[in-house]
């Protein structure tokens, strides 16, 4: 059977392209697509099975690769040059000919098509970095070492980093509180970590660490791995050092550019940071609806695709609830609807408790109340340290820093040491992909 073909080119390349196509018996060129939109329709249409598309084609970006992907177009990259190829690579086409290829080349990389396209190699800018080269300039199928050092000289495990996410419902119960303090501690423990601020209803981690002229780190991350740019030194010029061995994304200055955080770049993202630092901590919004129930455009962009992408690449994910009644009846409610989200139960952290709403021996009554009528299990109680928090939010400064003996510390310390330890939740480490017409799911090694 002859491969459907769609082109996607510049108009200096299509014609040659499309003369050394009409020498292979095996292919049917079905159509010439003048731009992307026209790429990514006749995708929709299930017109082709491949898509020569050029790495300077106007508009290019990882959504709407990802879209002709998700139907089943697989993509052959045309590259003129070494930057071209490059940028091919950060998108994950695996299979790329140089625009002066011959009629062979052309016809082994169509054939190859069937393969799967691989990520682009997270570790490589790390190699060539330790080389002393440029790493936009290198090669970038270095084989990484094992161990390597980043900007500030410290330890990074390559590839092997754990991802946290901090997610809690509604109702502010402390979410980006427990992310940057617990964070700070794990990076005082001799961990390197990077915290993300993918709250895209109300990112406050900047505020939180007094970060007043930041930059929205999370969206020129998104924009870079949309347009293919973005590799760990990238990532790692984008996510400043605020602390040493403390790296911060910061979020979204505004709600309403919420547009720019798409799925598939913030997994990229998450994926590099798993090669940058040892721990990423993610500080998610709350909601976790899916706006595909809502609505018939699976294409469109998903107002909670942030956390839910956090969420689904997790390793670990910790809920927090606000310790009043209003509080632990929305942490219940939360509770069932992201295990019919992800599939899995967190770690529990329930914040701010106090006896004058909770009774004398709050923690306990806390913890009973949610067993017997909710078979929740509590797994840590942060107290309701009002004094210390203020005067965190006052200095811009974290716990660690401004009240090193208060209760809240003493607790999100021993949070920090009890994750550190803990071995990956396994229910969580399962292989992950994102299915633009199905959505997030977690794919079974067995
Ligand atoms: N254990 C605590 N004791 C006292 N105050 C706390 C505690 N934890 C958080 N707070 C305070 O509660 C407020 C909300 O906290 P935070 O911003 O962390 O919540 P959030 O869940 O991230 O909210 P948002 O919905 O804005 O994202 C802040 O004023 C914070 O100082
Ligand atoms: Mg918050």
């Amino acid at each position: 059977m002859k491969s459907r073909i769609l082109t996607a080119l510049e108009p200096e390349q299509e014609s040659s392209l499309v003369a050394r196509l009409g020498g292979l018996r095996d292919v049917d060129l079905v159509r010439r697509c003048p731009d992307l939109a026209d790429l990514v329709a006749a995708s929709a249409a299930g017109l082709a099975d491949v898509a020569i598309v050029s790495a300077s084609l106007r508009g290019l970006d990882r959504d709407a690769l990802a879209q002709v992907r998700a139907d089943g177009v697989q993509i052959v990259g045309l590259s003129v040059t070494e930057h071209d190829e490059r940028r091919l690579r950060q998108f994950g086409i695996a299979q790329i000919v140089a625009a002066d290829c011959t009629t062979e080349e052309l016809d082994r990389a169509l054939r190859a098509h069937v393969r799967p396209a691989v990520p682009a190699d997270p570790e490589a800018g790390w190699a060539a970095l330790e080389a002393g080269l440029d790493p936009r300039e290198a090669e970038l199928a270095l084989t990484p070492p094992a161990d390597v050092a980043d900007d500030n000289g410290e330890g990074v495990n390559v590839g092997s980093g754990r991802i946290v996410a901090i997610w809690g419902p509604t109702g502010s119960p402390g979410r980006t509180t427990i992310a940057t303090n617990l964070a700070a501690e794990l990076t005082l423990q001799g961990h390197t970590v990077l915290l993300i601020d993918a709250d895209t209803y109300a990112a406050s981690v900047g505020q939180h660490l007094g970060l007043l002229d930041e930059a929205p780190g999370i969206a020129a991350a998104a924009r870079a791995a949309e347009l293919g740019t973005l590799d760990l030194p990238v990532l790692a010029r984008l996510a400043p050092t605020v602390d040493p061995g403390f790296r911060v994304l910061t979020g979204l200055p505004s709600a309403a550019r919420w547009p720019e955080v798409r799925a598939d770049s913030l997994s990229h993202t998450l994926t590099l940071a798993r090669s940058l630092v040892d721990i990423t901590v993610i500080d998610c919004g709350f909601c976790l609806e899916d706006d595909e129930d809502l609505s018939y455009d699976t294409r469109a962009p998903r107002r909670n695709a942030a956390t839910l992408t956090a969420l689904t690449a997790a390793d670990d994910i910790i809920a927090v609830g606000s310790g009043d009644p209003v509080g632990l009846q929305r942490l219940v409610r939360a509770l069932a609807d992201l295990e019919a989200a992800v599939g899995t139960a967190p770690t529990v952290i329930v914040n701010r408790v106090r006896s004058s709403v909770a009774g004398m021996s709050p923690e306990r009554a806390i913890a009973e109340t949610l067993e017997r009528f909710a078979s929740v299990r509590v797994d840590h109680i942060v107290p309701d340290d009002r004094a210390a928090l203020d005067r965190s939010l006052l200095a811009g400064r974290l716990l660690h820093d401004v009240a090193p003996k208060s209760p809240a510390r003493n607790r999100i310390r021993t949070i920090a040491n009890e994750l550190a330890k803990a071995p990956v939740n396994e229910a969580l480490s399962a292989p992950v992909r994102f299915d633009l017409r199905r959505g997030f799911r977690r794919w079974s090694t067995a």
